[in-house]
């Protein structure tokens, strides 16, 4: 029973019979579960109480059935740790009360023990371990830098974060210091996170594709590389920088293992832009599991069959929604398991 997790063998490139399942935002209020202890502890108690994250982080392995866990956290423990106040605000999301927008600012941001910190992550980690026992192998996260960049900027959640971008396009010196700090405590911390057991690594630049090519090679890519960079010696690394299919060549360089997609890349593009060289993640629209079960297994039938299952992590193409009912969660995680190759 000693066999390597089909997590670890995809991202190895080990030619599979299917390939391994997850989805991003499992530990969420789509389950029923989730909202019994989200009804009793606000959003930080239940980050920060290693008992409670491991619980959440556990829920789908047990209640869905995974191919991987990953840790119940949030991408904004960085700001916080950096000295920035996060509130969670019910029915709209993440506000940070004080912004970032000058060189004061960024000079009065902790980098220097920051990551330490975050120790209560570190705990949450090795007991979710001890909990899992190998079933599955957990995965560790953090936000990209500019992702976080955006949060930091403009102070709450956007469609277009045009004052993070005004930022990043008036003042690129400004930008890039601060760029620079977040990668230095993201480093630090997903280094203890490694310490502590996460198995593999994802950075999720969710709104990277904000940024056009250039922006992107110049706000994004030199952060991502330089984290993975750091990390990719230790463990698999995934980036997923949502939207930003244009730079899937640059990506497939990357000393990442794999890169994650959203519904807007054709896998046959994708497989040509990378040559084959990196293991491809994603890519099912979550809107579809709103679909009637038989539809959502013959679309992840469609799904795979384009991506092939050498290469290959089934995932949505972003987090699941909280109206996907359970059961359709589950249909479209057994679908993947129950597919084989001829
Ligand atoms: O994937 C998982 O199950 C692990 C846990 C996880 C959460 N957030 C828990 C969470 C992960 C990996 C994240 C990452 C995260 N957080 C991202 C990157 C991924 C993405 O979706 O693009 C971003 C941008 C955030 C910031 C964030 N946190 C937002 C914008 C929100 C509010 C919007 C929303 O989805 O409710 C959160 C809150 C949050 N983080 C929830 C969960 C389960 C919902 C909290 C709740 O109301 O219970």
């Amino acid at each position: 029973m000693n066999q390597e997790h089909l997590l670890i063998k995809a991202l190895k490139g080990e030619p599979l019979e299917r390939p391994p399942v997850w989805m991003m935002r499992q530990a969420g209020r789509y389950l029923p579960e989730y909202i019994l202890l989200r009804n009793k502890y606000d959003f930080f108690t239940r980050v920060q109480t290693p008992e409670l994250a491991c619980e959440i982080t556990l829920q789908p392995v047990d209640l869905i059935g995974v191919d991987a866990a990953i840790l119940f956290s949030d991408i904004l423990v960085i700001p916080q740790a950096m000295g920035l106040e996060v509130q969670m605000v019910e029915n709209k999301g993440p506000f940070l009360p004080k912004t970032i927008s000058s060189q004061k600012d960024i000079d009065a941001l902790i980098v220097e023990g920051a990551a330490a910190s975050l120790d209560y992550v570190s705990k949450a980690i090795a007991l979710t371990k001890k909990e899992l026992n190998s079933r599955v192998p957990l995965i560790g996260f953090a936000g990209a830098p500019f992702t976080i960049l955006c949060y930091m900027v403009e102070g709450k959640g956007s469609k277009a974060f045009d004052k993070a971008k005004q930022f990043c396009f008036s003042q690129p010196e400004l930008a890039h210091q601060l760029l620079n700090k977040i990668t230095d405590v993201t480093i630090a911390y997903l280094h203890e996170q490694v310490n502590s057991g996460a198995d593999v690594i994802q950075v999720f630049d969710s709104w990277s594709g904000l940024l056009g090519p250039e922006e992107f090679k110049q706000f994004s890519m030199p952060y991502l590389n330089k984290i993975s960079d750091s990390l990719s010696a230790r463990v698999p690394v995934i980036l997923f920088p949502k939207g930003s299919w244009y730079a899937m060549e640059e990506l497939s360089n990357s000393s990442a293992s794999a890169i994650g997609l959203d519904w807007c890349v054709k896998p046959e593009f994708a497989r040509q832009q990378t040559q084959n060289k990196k293991t491809l993640q994603g890519n099912f629209d979550p809107c579809k599991l709103l679909l009637p079960i038989p539809q959502i297994e013959q679309e992840v039938k469609t799904m795979i069959d384009a991506f092939g299952t050498n290469r290959y992590i089934a995932n949505l193409g972003h987090g699941i929604l909280p109206n996907i009912p359970v059961e359709h969660a589950k249909a479209f995680v057994n679908a993947v398991k129950n597919y084989r190759a001829l």
